[in-house]
């Protein structure tokens, strides 16, 4: 952003008392930053997408908790920590990213000796490790990635690839890099002719309004289609690959992303076109095995469908109903999409086949849970 590399969340001043965030709710026509000071404003931020995407509530989390700790009592210590665990939690459902990241910090602060300066001190280096190890990751995801666009760019006499994406699995998704895109930014930087085609992705739009303005801030070519577009592109050999996040990945394979992402995945079986999901470690939830009937589905306010924000042609932010006054609607904010249909896990280890014998031999110390 103007010349300066950014992370989605950081500690700032002096005794690094307020943890800045990009507020994602002013993207794409203003780029506003926005310190949260409480447990409280971590909590509002989180709920209300100023910060989304699963690794970024992650890590949003552990800087929550570790705001936290600065404002537990020294008698109350180890019971403050563990209510403010309870609020952050019951945020958003879906992602796993959020409830592990609340629990990392748990595990590292509770009962522990020290004063209440060391504890925070603590709370302090726990934090930043759980956002450092996010970037990390996202990083080694592009890496991985980066080898499967190439494969499919060898065959394309340098014809740019096109990748088909939905939702907001970038940079501002995470603490950097992000996940389905972190490969495209890698083969892009490696000078391979690369396209997206970017869901706008109804009704929250963080296809058009954040994708579309990372891909362009990178300078990568994209063109935003509607939602409904991706199979006909399919039918029509336009798609030489789909990558979409996930927010919560069970043991054997099935993925929970944004709504609209299973759609793609049939679409992407139907016109064999490979079908990724690229997804840091912390998005596994090894204790599920039945994406469809476990993985807890967030319903979000009925608003968000009935109404759509923008700006208007005098540069004003505007919000406008766009169905009749009276009518009701529904809003579920993720689907599952079961591992059959994905063609492949990438992750910080590698490529995974989506299955629970493809995954846990990536990561072998889950096999007993
Ligand atoms: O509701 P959001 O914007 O927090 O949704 C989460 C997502 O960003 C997507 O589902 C994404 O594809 C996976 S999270 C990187």
């Amino acid at each position: 952003m103007n010349g300066r590399r950014y992370r989605t969340i950081w500690l700032e001043g002096p005794d690094r008392a307020a943890v800045r965030i990009i507020d994602q709710r002013a993207l794409p026509h203003r780029f506003e930053l926005l310190d949260l000071r409480t447990v409280e404003d971590v909590r509002r931020a989180i709920k209300d997408m100023y910060v989304r995407g699963a690794g970024l509530i992650g890590a949003a989390a552990a800087y929550g908790m570790y705001l936290a700790a600065r404002e537990a009592g020294e008698a109350s210590f180890d019971a403050d920590l563990l209510k403010a665990a309870e609020i952050l939690k019951n945020t958003r459902p879906t992602a796993s990213n959020l409830a592990w990241a609340a629990d990392a910090m748990l595990a590292a602060l509770l009962d522990r000796p020290g004063t209440r300066a060391q504890k925070i001190g603590e709370a302090r280096r726990a934090a930043e490790a759980i956002a450092d190890g996010d970037a990390e990751s996202c990083r080694s995801i592009g890496l991985c990635g980066l080898e499967i666009i190439r494969a499919l760019a060898e065959r394309k006499n340098g014809e740019a690839v096109n990748i088909l994406t939905h939702c907001n699995a970038g940079w501002l998704a995470f603490v950097d890099y992000g996940s389905a895109l972190s490969p495209v930014y890698a083969a892009f930087d490696a000078g391979i002719a690369v396209h997206v085609w970017v869901d706008e992705t109804r009704p929250r739009n963080q296809g058009a309004s954040l994708t579309a303005w990372e891909l362009g801030c990178h300078g990568v070519p994209h063109d935003l289609i509607p939602d409904n577009a991706g199979g006909h592109l399919m039918q029509h050999n336009m798609v030489d690959l789909v990558i979409t996040g996930a927010d919560r990945v069970t043991r054997r394979g099935d993925a929970a992303n944004k709504i609209g992402t299973y759609l793609k995945a049939l679409a992407a079986k139907e016109n064999g076109v490979p079908f990724y999901i690229a997804l840091p470690s912390s998005t596994f939830d090894f204790k599920m095995r039945d994406g469809l009937r476990e993985i807890p589905i967030e319903e979000r306010d009925p608003a968000e469908v009935r109404y759509m924000a923008g700006k208007t042609a005098d540069g004003c932010m505007e919000t406008v109903l766009i169905c009749p006054d009276s009518t009701p609607a529904r809003n579920w904010g993720f689907d599952v999409t079961p591992a059959r249909y994905i063609t492949g896990l990438i992750t910080e280890r590698g490529v995974a086949e989506a299955s629970e014998q493809g995954i846990l031999k990536l990561y072998p110390e889950h096999s007993h849970e």
